[in-house]
């Protein structure tokens, strides 16, 4: 089995924050736990660099396109380790490859009879590089603002077009046999519903500016940012190589992506693909937006989250716990201090963190700083241990539907079990009155950590390297096809320390 997975790529108009970071993040745990899995992956994040609101920002700036691209695409790639992400490739729509790849697919596009010179007409906006229509368009004082509340101005050139129309019942047809290729649910039906409503053939070209890869023999043009940006997808798996073991084995991929663009990806894009006889993607995530303390986050504001600021406030793996656990996938969620405070303290810090604390220190001090197998579970070890299964398939089961938050609540749910089966048990008194239960009960606890720990690996990953190493094991010894039955003779305990400290408000 093989995984490919893929942020949209970043505009480079700005620096970092914390939207892309969340979607990063989540490309991160879905590709660790894949590769958790066994399966072999591929993750590719980079940066969009070309179109006008990229170049309007580098004459803002008063800087050479090229060099102001060149500055800020470094951020978006400085970020990623300090995420804790792990990616295979990072794409830039301004290399060599990527200009080569997005000119074979146009040509390719015209040898199909895809396109056709025209002229457009109507309304587009550069914050959103996006073509609208009237009807979706809101009158304010300054003017008509999109559904995003981005400006418009109203274009007139000459311009290529995709047969995008031509499209339609191919596009539904596709979806009705592939009911789970958009998630969720609910944007799978508003995309049907968009289809649905009629497409209109799509302006591919710009005339009225340079910055963006030329159109293959008409100087005049240059490609209208959307088809070169998704081409990078393909680009990375050397397209237009598809004989190539990468692209068989990777495409089709899966594309995470903002509800915000989710459009471009699920009509445009397949519609491309399938114009070039190239399968759609497998499947398309769209998720929420984050708010910070209720508003919406804006640079006019003044209230952007950047993301380098809360890892250093908070810890990475706090972050990365507190994005996926409080706020479903798929929906909006707020950001604030307090609830970050609440969330790591409730579940890393007292659930998990004291659990690891008691139960490690304990066995260092009572136990020569290692417990045995026993020889056979009583009736409550086996229940708890059934209860981990339990658990471990419900996990296994919300992950491949990109349910992160409810993995995390099975996990969680599971360890306040665990919690109330140590202060059942009571090590402490077993201490005098029956030192063989004490070690079979401080075994169960020990390895139900050690199985908990394997899963929050994608989320967690720098401090269940640190959980694991208190308990002697490393990462590459567990895997999840291994979990199940991970039952070692005998588990050594190194000096325990605090890895989720409390946050103090
Ligand atoms: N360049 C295009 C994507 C091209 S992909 C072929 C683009 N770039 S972007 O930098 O503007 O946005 C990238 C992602 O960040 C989008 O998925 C968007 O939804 C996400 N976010 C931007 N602000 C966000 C929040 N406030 N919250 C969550 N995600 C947000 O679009």
């Amino acid at each position: 089995m093989s995984f490919f997975v893929t942020t949209p790529i970043y505009y480079v108009n700005d620096v970092p924050h914390i939207g892309h970071a969340y979607t990063t993040i989540a490309c991160d745990i879905f590709n660790r736990f894949h590769k958790l899995k066994g399966e072999e992956t591929f993750f590719l994040t980079g940066t969009d660099e070309h179109g006008q609101k990229v170049e309007k920002a580098s004459l803002v700036k008063n800087k050479d396109t090229q060099k102001f691209v060149d500055e800020m695409s470094q951020n978006f790639r400085d970020l990623i380790p300090f995420l804790g992400c792990e990616i295979d490739d990072f794409i830039r729509t301004t290399e060599d490859r990527h200009k080569n790849a997005t000119q074979f697919l146009w040509n390719k596009l015209k040898e199909n009879n895809q396109i056709y010179l025209s002229n457009y007409e109507g309304w587009y906006s550069i914050r959103d590089e996006a073509f609208y229509l009237d009807s979706e368009l809101t009158k304010k004082e300054n003017g008509f603002v999109a559904p995003s509340g981005a400006p418009v101005e109203w274009v007139k050139e000459e311009s290529y077009f995709f047969k995008l129309s031509a499209w339609q019942n191919k596009l539904l047809e596709f979806y009705e046999q592939n009911k789970n290729s958009i998630l969720p649910k609910s944007r799978y039906n508003e995309v049907l519903s968009f289809i649905k409503g009629g497409l209109k053939d799509l302006s591919i070209s710009r005339t009225t500016f340079k910055w963006g890869i030329k159109v293959p023999e008409d100087d005049n043009h240059v490609m209208y940012v959307w088809i070169d940006a998704l081409c990078n997808y393909i680009t990375a798996l050397s397209y237009p190589n598809i004989d190539n073991s990468y692209f068989k084995k990777f495409w089709p991929g899966v594309h995470i992506v903002g509800k915000d663009i989710l459009r471009f990806h699920a009509v445009y894009w397949p519609a491309f693909l399938l114009a070039v006889d190239i399968e759609p993607p497998k499947k398309i995530f769209a998720h929420g937006w984050w708010t910070n303390e209720g508003q919406k986050i804006s640079k006019s504001i003044g209230n952007v989250i950047d993301p380098y600021e809360i890892v250093n406030q908070y810890g990475l793996d706090q972050m990365r716990f507190f994005l996926f656990r409080e706020v479903p996938f798929g929906n909006d969620g707020d950001f604030s201090k307090d609830a970050i405070a609440q969330r790591v303290n409730a579940d890393l810090s007292n659930n998990f963190g004291n659990l690891i604390q008691r139960i490690s220190s304990f066995i260092v001090k009572n136990s020569d700083s290692k417990v045995n197998k026993p020889a056979e579970f009583i009736d409550d070890d086996k229940n708890l241990l059934n209860q981990y299964d339990e658990a471990l398939n419900n996990y296994l089961t919300n992950m491949n539907s990109y349910s992160i938050d409810k993995a995390l609540k099975n996990i969680f749910e599971f360890l306040s079990l665990v919690n109330t089966f140590v202060d059942n048990q009571a090590p402490w008194s077993l201490k005098k009155t029956d030192p063989v239960r004490m070690e079979e009960v401080l075994y169960v606890v020990a390895i139900l950590i050690i199985k908990s720990s394997i899963l929050l690996l994608p989320i967690i990953p720098s401090s269940i390297k640190k959980v694991l190493s208190i308990f002697s094991l490393s990462v590459e010894e567990i895997n999840l096809s291994k979990i199940q039955n991970f039952l070692p003779e005998i588990i050594s305990i190194k000096k325990p320390y605090p890895i989720f400290p409390r946050i103090e408000k």
